[in-house]
């Protein structure tokens, strides 16, 4: 196989296990995972910046930051009551929990937003310090409220 043709299979085989995961999901319950998907791999991709595996990349940071921001702005908007069901992950307590679940998202996208103040100010020191608080949102939420 040449280059091209692997780099192709390998796209197909991660988008068709996404694709697997997801199977059975729709409406707000695909979006919300979908959402999701979305921002761990932009989480991937700046874990391997921090740690000094791939070049910095501001254009990549900012976003990444973006991505966090809209996230957490949609989520709270993306848990009706009949969402909690196999394949998602989300547990059905985030219904009577509303209102931590939003201040968690909020953090996220206040996350974000310090993310893209360090793309926009090219400071790595920022950025590293951003990024530690950033994925510390992500477990603040998943220990409650995934599975
Ligand atoms: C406010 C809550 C909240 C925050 C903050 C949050 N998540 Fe999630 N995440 C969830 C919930 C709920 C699910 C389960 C979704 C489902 O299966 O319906 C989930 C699922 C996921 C999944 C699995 C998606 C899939 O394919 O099904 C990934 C990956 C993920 N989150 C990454 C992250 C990362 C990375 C961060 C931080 C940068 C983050 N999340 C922050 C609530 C959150």
């Amino acid at each position: 196989m040449n280059k091209a043709a692997i780099l192709a299979t390998a796209i197909l085989i991660t988008s068709g296990s996404l694709a697997l995961a997801h199977k059975g999901a729709s409406g707000a319950m695909k979006e919300r995972m979908d959402l999701m998907s979305a921002l761990g791999d932009a989480t991937k991709a700046l874990a391997m910046m921090a740690r000094g595996r791939t070049a910095l990349d501001w254009q990549v940071v900012d976003q990444a930051g973006q991505t966090a921001v809209h996230t957490g702005a949609m989520l709270p908007h993306k848990v009706p009551a009949d969402s909690f069901k196999a394949p998602s992950e989300a547990k059905a307590i985030i219904t009577s929990e509303l209102e931590n679940f939003t201040l968690l998202s909020s953090g996220l996208a206040d996350a974000g937003q310090a993310l893209q103040t360090a793309a926009a100010n090219q400071d790595e020191g920022a950025f590293l310090v951003a990024f530690q608080g950033f994925t510390q949102t992500c477990k603040a939420c998943h220990s409650r409220y995934r599975e």
